[in-house]
Parts: structure tokens; C-alpha cells; sequence
């Protein structure tokens, strides 16, 4: 798949694509270690949400840092509207596939709507659940009325990631898909809510859908743990999206923070369409294709 030539000082080379898929497999992080490394050197973290093997695995050999099953699966791969209908079981079965396919990488993923709100017993459950299905860690939307659960599973050594700005959970409180922070007071709660976290014990926080002027992570308040910005402008740590929004593969219009690396609709479609017309015209398969 790799096989690009480059001209160098004359001699050209080209990248041997196992060594190089080697070398960035190196760059998953292990342990929350690396994300408080990652920040004291000033490196970017890269996330991304995945929900399967195939995809998995593909991000690991192209150099990600660290991946995350999010709920955004009810949306993009089950059809539904919202990240509500995701499910603790739905979480840990993509979880358990990511897994598989990445044994050693960082995994986040999401505890998802209602499995926290139940108090610390059933919040303790579905952590459970996650953890047995590969989890290295979870996150969860929101700060308030979460502390005491958020203390309990750091507590129970499992790594806690907060979710702050945008938490699609809570949409229809929000109101829809909207920037937040945008008022003066508004602004200053994400950031004692961002404080409030790493108080708490969370390693990182992912910012979402926030005006980039809020600059949360080199605020005066020194927040020490990682920042990952999802439409949150550049000045934080790190940034995750989802694969099937980079990958040009969610229908319908994207949110202004999408950059699509691939128009991966428009080229699945073409493949899918050579093949139903192949078929109709019985060129497929051909005689090496067929077993003799
Ligand atoms: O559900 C998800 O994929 C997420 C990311 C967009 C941060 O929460």
C-alpha cells in the first residue's frame, strides 16, 4: 500500500512498507504515562474513534496515538440519531473487536448514556463490563453530578477521561448540535469544569465543539493533564475525530471541525457498483479466479 519514492540527495529510496508500518505502530501509546509525557514535551496526541478491527488496526499501522470505541457508534454504524441509544453491551463488543485487533494500544471507551446516572454500583458494572472487554480506560460526559463517580472508578484504578464543551448525551438539554462557551459565564464553567476533572484524577479531557479563544489547556489555571480538541480549534493537545467522518463515509452534511482526508463514500460506491455490474454481465469471476 506504501510504496511512495522519494528523491533524496540525489539517490532515491523507497519506504519498505512493513518496516514502515512497523515504525508507526510505535507511536501507540501503552499507559496514561505517555499522554503525561506526550504533554510535558509538547507533542500532540492523536486519537481517533473506531469501532472495529479492520479500521483498528489500519489507525495503529498508520501512527496513531491512541483510539477510542466512542457512542458515536449508535449514529455511525447502527443508524440512530442520536449517541442516546448506544449501549453498554454495544461499547464492549466493538470494544472486545478493537481489542483483538490492537493488544497493546490505549483504548478509551465510552460509558454511554444512563450507565453512569444510576449511581456508583451500576456506574461500577458497566465500568466492569468495559474494562473485561479490553477497555484501558473510560469516558464520560459531563462533570456535574458525576464527581462522586468519577473519584470512585480513578479510585478503583481504572483511568477516567472527561468530556466537556459539546457531550452529545445531553443534546436535548443543549438544544441541538451547538458551539458552547460562548458567553463570558459559560466560558469560565467549561474551565473550572476542566479543572474540576483533573482535581477529580481524569488523565485527559476531550473539548468538544468550543471556541478556539478559550484556550483551556495553557489557561492561567495550568491544567496539567492533556487536552483533545474535537472542533476546538488548535491550541490544545491533541485531536480525535471519527474515522467515518475523516474517511468521508457519514452521510449527510459535516459539522465545520470535519476535514475529510478521503471521499470514502464516493470510492466505495464506485467499487461496489464495478462489482453488481460485473456480476450482471458475467465477468466475474474470471477462469483465475475459479478453482480447477
Ligand atoms: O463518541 C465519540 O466518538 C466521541 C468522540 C467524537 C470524541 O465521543
Amino acid at each position: 500500500m506504501f510504496s511512495q519514492s522519494f528523491n533524496h540527495s540525489s539517490s532515491s529510496f523507497s519506504l519498505d512498507p512493513s518496516t514502515h508500518n512497523a515504525e508507526l505502530s510505535q507511536r501507540a501509546f501503552r499507559s496514561v504515562s505517555d499522554f503525561r509525557k506526550a504533554k510535558l514535551n509538547g507533542r500532540k496526541i492523536s486519537m481517533l474513534s473506531v469501532y472495529d478491527a479492520v479500521f483498528a488496526r489500519l489507525a495503529v499501522e498508520s501512527g496513531v496515538n491512541t483510539l477510542l470505541v466512542g457512542d458515536s457508534v449508535a449514529m455511525a454504524l447502527y443508524g440512530f440519531e442520536s449517541t442516546i441509544h448506544a449501549t453498554v453491551e454495544m461499547i464492549a463488543s466493538h470494544s472486545a473487536a478493537v481489542r483483538r485487533a490492537c493488544p497493546s494500544i490505549f483504548l478509551v471507551a465510552d460509558l454511554p448514556f444512563g450507565s453512569y446516572r444510576r449511581g456508583v454500583k451500576a456506574a461500577m458494572k458497566a465500568v466492569e463490563t468495559l474494562a473485561r472487554a479490553g477497555a484501558s480506560a473510560v469516558k464520560l460526559e459531563g462533570v456535574s453530578g458525576n464527581e462522586k463517580i468519577i473519584s470512585h472508578i480513578v479510585e478503583s484504578g481504572i483511568p477516567v477521561m472527561g468530556h466537556i464543551g459539546l457531550t452529545p448525551q445531553s443534546v436535548l438539554t443543549l438544544g441541538g448540535y451547538k458551539v458552547q462557551g460562548v458567553t463570558e459565564a459559560a466560558a469560565a464553567r467549561l474551565i473550572e469544569d476542566a479543572k474540576k476533572l483533573e482535581d477529580l484524577g481524569a488523565f485527559s479531557l476531550v473539548l468538544e465543539c468550543v471556541s478556539r479563544s478559550l484556550r483551556i489547556s495553557s489557561h492561567p489555571s495550568r491544567l496539567t493533564i492533556p487536552v483533545i480538541g474535537i472542533g476546538a480549534g488548535a491550541e490544545v493537545d491533541g485531536q480525535v475525530l471519527v474515522a467515518s467522518d475523516l474517511l468521508g463515509l457519514s452521510p449527510g452534511p459535516s459539522p465545520r471541525f470535519v476535514r475529510k482526508y478521503l471521499d470514502g463514500a464516493a470510492l466505495v460506491s464506485k467499487a461496489f457498483e464495478e462489482f453488481f455490474r460485473q456480476v450482471d454481465r458475467a465477468e466475474y469471476p474470471s477462469e483465475a479466479e475459479s478453482y480447477a
